[in-house]
């Protein structure tokens, strides 16, 4: 199949290329370069032995994704771009609301005039804001409490209107949980500019003496040690997802939207992922305990049973294959992708 990347070159975007080249699928990514670099794609052909056609662009630009719709026939689209920042996103909304609504609508409208039958759409764990109970099941109500999950939740209802409206396109709206790790060559995985937002990359960069040591925020939660618990998924297993749900639009055409979890099922505290982070490496990651940060849940995970049961798809990758992938990537490239000293 002839598949569309938006967000290519990205963090859990590279990844899925990489399973959609090993599945035999020909990609096209369209990045606009903001969050990510172009020598992903050096770094994807090295491992797949095959490089993805890359066309520079803003996907929120008609004109030029025109162009690109009129040069390939696509089979189906999987739509990683947008902004992801859940604190920017407070204080930038009309960037939030312009990249990733205005995105997704260049992306259907195309959809609907060259007869492409099916998207992909990167969500987020985040639509289900603070859930009274555990584990999450997909037809839990929307409760986002920022102007990022609220753009998740809008290309959503967008989503499903539009599948019922022109019954030609089909949807599946892939919930992430919390991805970390990387590809096992240490070639390809996060890298995030500045100070890192997520857990992961911020432990490996205090494992690595990048950073002096690690905030945790509030150990007085009602979790086993007080600290939050998460479902942390491996990303080539999200990737794998990814592979999955094309694949169950190509063979049920009849599908209009449907809204899957991509999480493992398993909930690990803040301080489970640094001790299993400190076996690894050996030795003691320093953290200090902080004030609760404003918006954070107690607990969060995923029931996965709908992606097994849809999508044949599971979570095979466990804490410890995790956390060895993410320190592989980093000690690989300890100044991420720019200063790489991997060439
Ligand atoms: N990483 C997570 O923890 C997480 C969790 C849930 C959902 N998501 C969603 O998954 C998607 C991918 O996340 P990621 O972690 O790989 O992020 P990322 O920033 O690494 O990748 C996004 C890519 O999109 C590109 N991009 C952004 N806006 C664009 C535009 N208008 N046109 C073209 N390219 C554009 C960036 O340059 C980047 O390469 C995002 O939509 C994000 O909201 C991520």
């Amino acid at each position: 199949m002839q598949i569309l990347v938006t967000g290519g070159t990205g963090y859990i975007g590279s990844h899925t290329v990489v399973e959609l080249l090993n599945h035999g699928d020909d990609v096209v990514i369209v990045d606009n370069l903001s969050n990510s670099h172009p020598i992903v794609l050096e770094r994807i052909e090295i491992i797949t032995d095959k490089r993805p056609d890359f066309i520079k662009a803003d996907v929120c630009n008609f004109e030029k994704m025109n162009e690109v719709f009129s040069k390939y026939q696509f089979d189906s689209i999987i739509h990683f771009a947008g902004s992801k920042a859940v604190g920017e996103s407070v204080e930038k909304p009309l960037l939030y609301y312009r990249n990733n609504i205005e995105s997704t609508w260049v992306l259907v409208e195309l959809m609907e005039k060259y007869n492409v039958p099916s998207i992909i759409f990167s969500s987020s764990a985040t639509v289900y804001g603070q859930p009274d109970i555990n584990p999450i099941t997909e037809d839990f109500s929307y409760q986002c409490t920022n102007p990022y999950g609220r753009t998740k939740m809008i290309n959503e209802l967008f989503l499903k209107d539009t599948t019922v409206a022109y019954p030609n396109i089909s949807a599946i709206s892939l919930r992430y949980f919390n991805p970390i790790g990387a590809h096992e060559s240490g070639l390809i995985g996060e890298d995030p500019q500045g100070i890192p937002n997520n857990l992961m990359p911020y432990i490996t960069q205090v494992a690595i003496g990048k950073l002096e040591k690690l905030s945790i925020f509030g150990d007085d939660y009602d979790t086993h040690d007080g600290t939050g618990v998460r479902d942390y998924i491996h990303v080539v297993d999200l990737a794998k997802g990814h592979v999955a749900a094309v694949n169950y639009l190509q063979e049920h055409k009849d599908t209009s939207f449907l809204a899957v979890n991509l999480g493992t099922g398993i909930g690990y505290s803040v301080l489970d992922i640094v001790h299993a982070f400190e076996k690894i490496i050996g030795r003691e990651i320093p953290y200090q305990i902080t004030d609760r940060r404003l918006g954070d849940i107690a607990t969060c995970y995923a029931n996965p049973k709908k992606a097994k049961e849809l999508l044949n798809w599971e979570a095979k990758f466990d804490l410890e294959k995790m956390c060895e992938d993410s320190w592989r990537w980093q000690i690989k490239n300890p100044k991420g992708y720019v200063r790489s000293n991997v060439f």
